[in-house]
């Protein structure tokens, strides 16, 4: 089969479609066709080098794929050939990955298979962050931060499904439109010195009783001052930085609450996994596909990711290519 191999890391190292060995099922493990794989910005940051991401190589990018399994492992239980399905596993930037069966769910009949690709990692972690973590109720008011992001644009749908009063962020208007577009009261650009009063000015005054936040940085110290007391924040991403600082005489008063996503173990991933697809089938909405490239222009996407000139999530797309079966 074919793979999209990490050679080495680097800013500007590409990455290699080449030939590899289909792997083999564990007992636990689906080995699954991938229609689609989602581009995920850690795996970006890992072909860079970056954000403490470096790892071994030659080595095989994505975690998030969608596809039909081809044959199971000797105790997966609810799975067999010829199942489509989406799954959070290993190596998935190839024409076959394995995953573990507790990490795999069958895909909804009516997403396509990028869109499917979409929704583990990122899917997951808004839903962790949103409906478990701050459990986020109708009626409250929620800002989410960069809702143009994987992580942002299904924190964006599930607050919308949830009922809340979602704020957006974003960085360019076409983005805002977007997000104003999928449910969002107001759009506010994240890089404006005045995003603070902008804030509070498209809620009338109100403070935010959740914040999604997946960027971090300098802006997190800034989006304390629109949390309302007792208010819940929650960081899932460094991708500004991973410093900010914090006034503990305010933290005192207001009696904020102030999360960070953590490490979910394997039965938190499968529920946060499966909560968050049962919402979006809930609530008929769809995982958003920006673009998807072909898996043999894997550099290309990772590019374009860096770009930022995206809403939702960056998608391979590489079974259709010649891949004899294992
Ligand atoms: N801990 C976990 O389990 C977990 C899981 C998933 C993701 N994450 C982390 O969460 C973060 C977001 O992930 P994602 O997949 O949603 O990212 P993404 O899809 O790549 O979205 C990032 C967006 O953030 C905005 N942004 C704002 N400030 C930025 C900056 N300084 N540099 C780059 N982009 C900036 C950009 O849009 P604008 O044009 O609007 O600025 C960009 O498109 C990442 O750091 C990721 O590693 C963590």
């Amino acid at each position: 089969m074919y793979a999209s191999v990490l050679q080495r890391s680097g800013p500007t190292e590409p990455l290699h479609h080449q030939r590899v060995a289909v792997p083999l099922p564990g007992p636990d493990e689906v080995l699954i066709q991938v229609y689609a794989a989602s581009l995920d910005r850690v795996d970006n940051y890992i072909r860079q080098g970056s954000h403490g991401m470096a790892v071994a190589t030659p080595q095989t990018l994505g975690r998030d794929m969608a596809g039909v399994v081809t044959a199971v492992g000797a105790n997966v239980r609810g799975f067999r050939a010829g199942d489509e399905v989406l799954a959070l596993g290993s190596a998935a930037h190839a024409q076959y990955a394995l995953a573990p069966y507790w990490h795999t769910l069958p895909k909804p009949p009516r997403w396509s298979f990028a869109e499917a690709a979409a929704l583990p990692t990122a899917g997951r972690t808004a839903f962790d962050a949103i409906a478990n973590i701050t459990g986020l109720r109708s009626g409250e008011r929620v800002l989410v931060v960069a809702a143009s992001g994987a992580v942002g644009s299904f924190a964006l749908q599930l607050g919308v499904h949830l009922g809340a009063e979602v704020y957006a962020t974003a960085g360019q208007d076409w983005k805002r439109q977007t997000a104003c577009s999928l449910g969002a009261r107001a759009a506010l650009n994240h890089y404006s010195a005045d995003l603070v009063d902008e804030i509070r000015a498209a809620a009338g005054g109100a403070e935010m009783d959740v914040i999604i936040d997946p960027i971090g940085g300098e802006l997190w110290e800034r989006l304390l001052s629109v949390l309302a007391p007792g208010g819940r924040i929650v960081t899932c991403g460094v991708t500004a930085g991973a410093r900010g600082s914090l006034h503990l005489g305010r933290l005192m008063t207001k009696g904020w609450h102030i999360h960070g996503i953590g490490r979910p173990g394997r039965e938190e991933i499968a529920a946060h996994l499966r909560g968050c697809l049962d919402l979006m089938v809930a609530a008929d909405q769809r995982p958003i596909v920006d673009r998807t490239f072909p898996l043999a222009e894997a550099t290309a996407a990772h590019r374009y990711l860096e770009e930022s000139n995206f809403f939702g999530r960056v998608v391979l797309t590489g079974a259709e290519e010649s891949s004899p079966a294992p």
